[in-house]
């Protein structure tokens, strides 16, 4: 039998207990998130041409002589140099080909619009004529454009996939002879998150949607960071219009052998801007997280000297203005004209991402200084470094904490058996002192970033029976987040990672499931829940939490069985009167090693069932490796 004081609140959840990390890693923004399905739209990859394929084969031996395509750089044009210029020679039909990324998903009946620039001399170009192919040159869908103009103007258009294919590209064929220049050639499903126009994909959205997350913590990661510091990311690259914002080579473009991604660039179409704009349409806090002057310690581990350090923390001031300024303010102005007048409503902010040692306390002192002192409101993360185990991160946290941090940023990537054996992590933490952001954690099935990790039962159970204590320890845990969030099937450096896409579909892992349990199950007012006095931490493998809900008038209480047989649990609810029927929810799957898949989806999926209370008891079978959601409604 456990225990539950309904009355005694211990702490308050706060509303960003559960959110989301994004992080552009596994083509989660470019070839996921981000709907564009043209890869190197603007011919700024390192490569100018890659993506882009000029056929020549046998079948395709007039391309040859036809024409050929190669790219100019015009220097003045900073942040988007190059164009393609394409010198048609005959009427034979010149062909570009674009490949998408790992091929372009098109549905049945789906409508798509193309977009581009050109400046067709002397007129010369008659039409450009635009087809989805499959593998086999079958046409799935066309339209075509007229283009016009001798001077650089847009053009677009749209059409109609006549076929649902995973591997289509798209295929561009000029008709007339004569010079054409392109540039920005884009191309995206119609049907995006809240219609916007080259917005977010839908199914994607949706999944980060239901989960009701508390934050959404972007761009990363180590991508913030970047190997040196001249890669960084930089926010104000990725904000006004998407054609002038700076292509910028990805860290994770040939991190690990297994999967080298050469063709991995970061376009910025999905920048800071839509990132506000997505957390907003999720119900998130934003979390932005910026450089603070030093480049990733896994590579270079460049730093800033001190007394260049300016700009960046410039940089941040610049973005609070841009988040949270009225449209008279420089940076303000920019949000209102890409169209949001009104603020995001920034509270949050990140100091760096998993940076450690002296060069970051020194760096994040000056940060410190100069946000307070313009934005006394303003929340700050810091961080100690990554691997809760090691002298640094011992170093950091107390520095940090003579500091006085707010909120200090742990990383942890260890097997299953650590989470269950780490349930207690917080349970002495200092109430005085920083609160924690568990800003990334995930189980890993065989060894970190191992890419034969598993998003597997075993992993997920575990981590729902560490944020049993997380949420226990809500007074000083204030933000957790599973990371990384989502991986391409075919394009991704690290797994496991909490959501799975291809270029058709989108599925949550059981992690997934774990976290939607808990985020869409928070509560607001932490109660106890104990065993004969003690607090429930692993005794028979079993794990709980328990709250209250003082708007929905519910009590929640949240129980993993990691055993390998079922346990029946009786709980005792002390203090207020309840009603006599409750709803459970049940996570559950009979082997360790169980997956969810684009195949089976929701092998690992919530069900749910009626149960009834005898007086203040309630009494419930927790399946052998489960996750137990109980919720009772307040009289
Ligand atoms: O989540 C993957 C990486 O792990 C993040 O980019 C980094 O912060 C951590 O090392």
């Amino acid at each position: 039998t456990l225990e539950v004081n309904t009355v005694k609140t211990i702490a308050k959840i706060q509303p960003t207990m559960y959110g989301v990390f994004f992080e552009d890693i596994n083509f989660a923004a470019d070839g996921g998130l981000y709907a564009e399905m043209v890869k190197n739209r603007s011919f700024e990859f390192e490569n100018p041409l890659m993506g882009w394929n000029q056929p020549n084969s046998d079948r395709h031996s007039f391309n040859k002589q036809s024409g050929i395509a190669t790219t100019v750089k015009v220097l003045e044009n900073k942040t988007n140099p190059n164009f393609l210029r394409v010198i048609i020679k005959d009427d034979k039909g010149y062909e570009l080909i674009n490949e998408g990324f790992r091929g372009m998903g098109i549905k049945k009946d789906a409508k798509y619009n193309i977009s581009l620039k050109a400046s067709n001399h002397d007129g010369a170009i008659k039409k450009i004529n635009i087809q989805f192919i499959d593998k086999d040159k079958k046409v799935l869908g066309e339209t075509s454009i007229v283009p016009t103009s001798n001077d650089w103007q847009n053009y677009t258009a749209q059409f109609t996939a006549t076929q649902t294919e995973a591997k289509a590209k798209l295929k561009i064929t000029f008709v007339g002879a004569g010079t054409i220049d392109l540039d920005m050639i884009s191309l995206f499903p119609q049907d995006t998150w809240n219609n916007r126009k080259n917005g977010l994909r839908k199914d994607i959205v949706q999944l980060l949607y239901d989960m009701k997350p508390g934050f959404l913590r972007f761009p990363g990661g180590c991508i913030v960071e970047g190997r040196t510091l001249a890669q960084r990311y930089q926010w104000k690259k990725t904000v006004g219009d998407v054609d002038k914002r700076e292509t910028l080579i990805n860290r994770w473009n040939t991190e690990f052998d297994h999967k080298p991604a050469p063709d991995y660039f970061q376009t910025f179409g999905l920048g800071f801007f839509e990132y506000f704009q997505l957390a907003e349409d999720i119900g998130a806090s934003p979390l932005p997280i910026l450089s603070c002057g030093m480049a990733c310690q896994f590579n270079t581990g460049e730093l800033v000297p001190m007394d260049e350090l300016n700009p960046y923390v410039q940089d941040a001031l610049d973005l609070i203005e841009f988040a949270n300024g009225s449209a008279d303010t420089p940076w303000g102005r920019i949000r209102s004209e890409m169209g949001h007048p009104k603020p995001f409503n920034l509270k949050l902010i990140g100091v760096g991402n998993e940076q450690w040692g002296p060069e970051y306390i020194e760096r994040y002192k000056v940060f410190e200084k100069a946000i307070k002192a313009k934005y006394p409101a303003m929340t700050i993360v810091s961080g100690a470094g990554p691997f809760p185990d090691g002298d640094y991160f011992e170093y950091g946290t107390k520095e940090l904490k003579k500091l006085n941090a707010e909120i200090v940023d742990e990383h942890y990537y260890k097997n299953p058996k650590w989470f269950r054996d780490n349930v207690t992590r917080y349970d002495n933490y200092d109430r005085k002192g920083p609160k924690v952001f568990a800003g990334e954690y995930a189980a890993q099935s065989v060894a970190i970033a191992s890419p034969d990790n598993k998003n597997n039962w075993e992993c997920a159970f575990s981590e729902a029976a560490f944020m049993t204590g997380l949420e226990r320890n809500a007074e000083v845990v204030h933000l957790t987040s599973y990371a990384p969030l989502m991986a391409h099937a075919e394009a991704w450096q690290w797994t496991p990672d909490m959501i799975w896409f291809n270029n058709l579909e989108a599925y949550g892992s059981a992690n997934y499931q774990v976290q939607k349990i808990f985020a869409t199950n928070k509560g607001t007012d932490l109660l106890a829940i104990t065993k004969d006095g003690k607090t429930v931490i692993g005794q028979n493998d079993l794990f709980a939490s328990a709250v209250k809900d003082v708007n929905s008038k519910e009590i929640i209480v949240k129980l993993v069985n990691a055993a390998a047989k079922a346990q029946e649990v009786t709980i005792d609810l002390k203090g207020n009167k309840l009603q006599s029927r409750g709803i459970v929810t049940t996570l559950t799957s009979a082997n360790l090693d169980d997956v969810n898949s684009f195949e089976f989806p929701n092998k690992i999926s919530p069900t749910e069932s009626e149960i009834k209370l005898k007086g203040d008891n309630v009494s419930v079978s927790l399946p052998a490796y489960s996750v137990t959601v109980l919720k009772l409604k307040l009289n």
